[in-house]
């Protein structure tokens, strides 16, 4: 490889094989309508997403050296459309979409697009969308932005309420639990987690409006849960929000809120914003083969809906979100988007069918009274992708029985809660899984390329790690 200039334009040799030396990493690069030729070198960010030396192939992208990964809901290898779409945008718009020449106008455009894409993915409109780090700052900003609008909503009004009031579940992600439990250690806010009912899994509507309060001025609740699956009824409390929000107003009380944590439920079933009725959407990118970003939906911010920003700074993203963007990750991001509007359905109905497969193996290797389901709720749905079983017996907590697996990548609940040892999950607990059977809980999480095949051989490792346990147990 080579790079200089000639001519006055610079110019980049990269060998014609299919291999790319590496790394350091260098492209060539054409600048927007000016026709430039400039090298970039782009190192740690690209041997971060293309591994060592390759040009994207899905082998590469998913490659685990034999092992079956069922952690989908963990995180998902990027799509190798995705990982050429971040290569193109690395290589062709690292301008800065905010300067006015060829290459910030081309960045500009690529940022533009992943925004359309992201807005048809969920039935939005581009203006919608605000790009962000990924999950946990988008349930941020929609809990920063409820506290300020209820200050603001008190503003000028005789008759204060308070602190804001926020009413979730007892089953969200930490990066909805963890600031709304700050927010109540210091004093700034007061949430109410309503449990999830044992019968269904679900937060029931009728229990999460009897927590709303005078002073209450958000709602959030996931769409679908990340360790049982279960899918909330986000569009029913959507629409019975909205007429109490009507009742509401005329008695001069704040407008309530509502957010859905969509994070687990994009590319694994239908999410549409029209539909939801919601006013704020979490977008996660690493949940559907995209880069480790995110978005907020937030329908018609600044205007229908409040929306405040954590961060000042360049006024990038309408001053909402301000910082360079992250051109690349968004475009790649784009491109994600854009396979599950086009996908979702196929991926939906083969995760579906391979997720049965696996839950109907379980059952015939290990014996129906030795399988618990975690996560079959009678009249609920779930995601299409979730199994969260127990198998039951001494010894067999799941922690354990991983540990015992040769080939299986799996997990035993929530990713971030995976340093707190053997206590059983505090979301199965909600959802009245008795203690003992929690404890032995496994999820895993199919994804759009496992097979039946992958599932037989996951299977057949758990049923060697659960017999070498119980010969190591045997007095
Ligand atoms: C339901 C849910 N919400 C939010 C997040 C956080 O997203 P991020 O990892 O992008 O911060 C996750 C991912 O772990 C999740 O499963």
């Amino acid at each position: 490889m080579a790079v200089g200039q000639a001519g006055g334009r610079w110019v980049v040799v990269v060998p014609q094989t299919g291999q790319v030396p590496g790394p350091p990493w260098a492209a060539t690069c054409q600048v927007g309508d000016g026709g430039e030729t400039v090298t970039v070198a782009v190192t740690a960010a690209v041997t971060a997403v293309m591994g060592t030396g390759t040009q994207p192939t899905e082998a590469q992208c998913d490659s685990l050296e034999g092992r079956i990964y069922l952690d989908y809901n963990a995180t998902t290898p990027l799509a190798p459309e995705v990982v050429q779409a971040v290569w193109d945008a690395m290589c062709q718009a690292w301008g800065n979409p905010s300067s006015s020449h060829p290459a910030g106008r081309k960045a500009k455009e690529l940022v533009g697009s992943a925004r359309e894409s992201l807005a048809r993915m969920i039935g939005g409109r581009p203006e919608d969308i605000v790009f962000t780090s990924g999950g946990t700052e988008a349930n941020n900003m929609v809990i920063h932005t409820a506290c300020r609008h209820f200050h603001e909503s008190q503003r000028g009004t005789e008759d204060r309420r308070g602190s804001p009031h926020i009413v979730t579940s007892t089953v969200e992600h930490d990066s909805i639990r963890l600031p709304l439990e700050q927010l109540g250690k210091e004093g700034l806010a007061e949430t109410t987690f309503v449990p999830v009912s044992p019968r269904s899994g679900q937060a029931e509507v009728d229990d999460v409006l009897a927590a709303i309060r005078p002073n209450t001025c958000l709602v959030s609740l996931m769409l679908a849960n990340n360790e049982t699956g279960v899918i909330m009824p986000v569009a029913e409390l959507s629409q019975r929000v909205c007429a109490l929000n009507q009742r509401r107003a005329a008695e001069g009380l704040p407008r309530i809120l509502v957010h859905t944590d969509a994070a687990q439920m994009i590319g694994k079933g239908r999410v549409d914003v029209q539909e939801l009725g919601v006013d704020y959407l979490t977008i996660v990118g690493h949940k559907f083969h995209g880069p480790r970003i995110g978005a907020l939906y937030a329908r018609s911010p600044g205007i229908a809906t409040p929306l405040h920003p954590m961060l000042f700074g360049g006024g990038q993203e309408r001053s909402f979100r301000p910082g360079t963007e992250n051109t690349p990750m968004i475009a790649g991001l784009g491109q994600a988007a854009e396979l599950v509007s086009k996908n979702w359905e196929a991926y939906e109905a083969h995760m579906r069918d391979v997720r049965d497969y696996l839950e109907a193996t379980l059952e015939a290797s290990f014996g129906k009274q030795r399988i618990r389901f975690n996560s079959h709720f009678k009249g609920s749905k779930r995601l299409c992708n979730t199994c969260n079983f127990s198998i039951l017996g001494p010894g067999l907590q799941g922690r354990r029985v991983l540990a015992n697996c040769k080939v299986l990548l799996a997990s035993v609940g929530a990713a971030c809660h995976s340093e707190k040892g053997d206590r059983p999950s505090p979301v199965l607990l909600s959802c009245g899984i008795p203690p003992e059977v929690a404890q032995n809980a496994l999820r895993l999480s199919v994804g759009r390329g496992t097979t039946r095949a992958d599932v037989d051989r996951a299977v057949q490792d758990l049923v060697q790690a659960v017999q070498q346990l119980e010969r190591d147990w045997a007095p």
